[in-house]
């Protein structure tokens, strides 16, 4: 019989929303009287696992493992998509308390509660009541802020677990969302970004989509700042590129996942845009908003892709100029069809040097959109202190890590002059506005 744990720690290994189930379970363990502390000393251990990659997958075990060596024995609970998609199969391989996947971490307390008679307690159900309305309110926060707004996916794409580990899309009610927006400004919230598997594909009752909620939380006072991630280009409808027009709290910033720059390659990936729609799509965002920055997701070395059409995505990379992006090797999962596919399989040495030929490509455009910057004057929004005296990080509207010295704190939003840029972040000084 083990006791009940009085203390915890809450390790995120994921996405955006991976992170914010995170906080959410570390406020509800708080709420049941638990105070946070390190992975060293907890009485409980949450591994907040993703299943993603392979290698995302395998930490979870190494960690579970590293654990359990020196004699602790720390309650352990593997939440997360790894929770969803291995399910009893983690309690077979590694010797975890609870398993509870990310549709049902509302349930934490009562699952810890039968852990501690001893039995393993497994929840990865999909239940139809959200979890949100079950979990405790917000409260203090960082200046910026996420926000779950929509979950799942409905899309399929032949590579990917998401849609198994989170389930079918659902939008979260209007309503709740606002309010939620709402609590998070008066716990120090002064940006907001909205999150979703897909989340352009929010939408509710009344036929509203995202458009609609982020005119909504324009109007909240002591909100500053307002972002979106994930979008689908199948998503991105005219109302939401006008809103980049017209929304003034809306950063001008757009990530927008492509894959692949071939059109056979982006079919075998049922991705159901091909190159040309999705470069439309970024003509129709530009027009509106023409300092936009652009961010995408690639895989290379998806089962089949040959030389020349790898060759493609590197040409669309030149065409589209992102200001960053994310770039991955294919890995195969289990349960998905493209992990049937063996035959296809691309040598690792290939896929491998398709990555370096396309990061490359990639920081260099990251470098020159930052270079782009450069004797430009923007708000930055102060989130940490740097690593000098008297120096503090923030966020330029257009997502890049602005260093600077100033006296403003964390959550200040200040005016700044951008002087230098790097491959990864800017420098600048504070422009001191005089007093009305
Ligand atoms: N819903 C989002 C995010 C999905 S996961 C979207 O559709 O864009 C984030 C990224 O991980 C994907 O965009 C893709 O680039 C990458 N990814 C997903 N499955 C993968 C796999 N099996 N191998 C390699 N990268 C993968
Ligand atoms: Fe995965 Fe595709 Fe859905 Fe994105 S759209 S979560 S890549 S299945
Ligand atoms: Fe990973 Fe699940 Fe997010 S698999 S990327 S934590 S949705």
């Amino acid at each position: 019989m083990a006791t009940t744990p009085k203390t915890y720690h809450v390790k995120s290994y994921g996405c955006q929303m991976n992170v914010y189930d995170g906080e959410r379970m570390g406020e509800l363990m708080a709420q049941q009287g638990l105070t946070a502390t390190d992975a060293e000393s907890a009485d409980l251990v949450v591994l907040n696992t993703c299943h993603i990659r392979e290698k995302a997958t395998e930490k979870v075990y190494s960690e579970i493992g590293r654990l359990r060596k020196d004699g602790r024995a720390p309650m352990v609970a593997v939440a997360g998509c790894v929770a969803q998609a291995e399910g009893e199969e983690i309690v077979r391989r590694a010797k975890v308390d609870v398993v509870v996947g990310p549709q049902a971490y509302h349930n934490l307390p009562a699952l810890i509660a039968k852990a501690v008679t001893g039995q393993a307690a497994l929840d990865t159900d999909m239940p139809v009541d959200s979890k949100f309305g079950a979990l405790p309110g917000r409260r203090k926060v960082a200046p910026s802020a996420f926000l779950t707004v929509q979950e799942g996916c409905d899309k399929f794409c032949t590579y990917c677990v998401v849609p198994y580990t989170r389930g079918a899309e659902v939008s979260r009610p209007f309503a709740a969302i606002v309010d939620e927006a709402k609590a998070l400004v008066d716990a120090g919230a002064k940006e907001i970004t909205l999150l979703g598997q897909n989340v352009n594909a929010w939408t509710d009752a009344d036929g509203r989509g995202l458009d609609a909620l982020i005119r909504a939380l324009d109007r909240i006072e002591g909100l500053a700042r307002i972002r979106y991630t994930t979008s689908h280009p199948n998503d991105m409808t005219q109302g939401l590129i006008d809103a980049h027009a017209d929304v003034e709290k809306l950063m001008p910033y757009l990530h927008l996942p492509v894959q692949a720059g071939n059109d056979r390659v982006l079919k075998a990936m049922n991705r159901s845009h091909n190159r040309d729609s999705y470069l439309r799509i970024l003509d129709r965002v530009r027009t509106v908003r023409p300092d936009i920055a652009l961010s995408g997701d690639f895989i290379v070395g998806f089962p089949g892709e040959t030389d020349a059409e790898f060759e493609d995505t590197l040409s669309l990379v030149e065409e589209v100029g992102y200001a960053h992006c994310f770039s991955f090797k294919y890995s195969p999962r289990p349960g998905t069809p493209a992990a049937a596919m063996t035959g296809d399989f691309i040598a690792a040495e290939v896929a491998d040097e398709r990555l370096q030929r396309l990061q490359a490509a990639l920081n260099r455009h990251q470098l020159a959109f930052n270079q782009a910057t450069v004797g430009k004057r923007c708000p930055v929004l102060i989130e940490r202190k740097g690593r000098r005296p008297g120096q503090m990080v923030g966020k330029s509207p257009w997502l890049q890590s602005v260093h600077l010295i100033t006296d403003a704190q964390v959550g200040d939003l200040i005016e700044v002059e951008i002087e230098s840029a790097g491959p990864n972040s800017l420098g600048g000084i504070q422009i001191l506005q005089a007093a009305a």
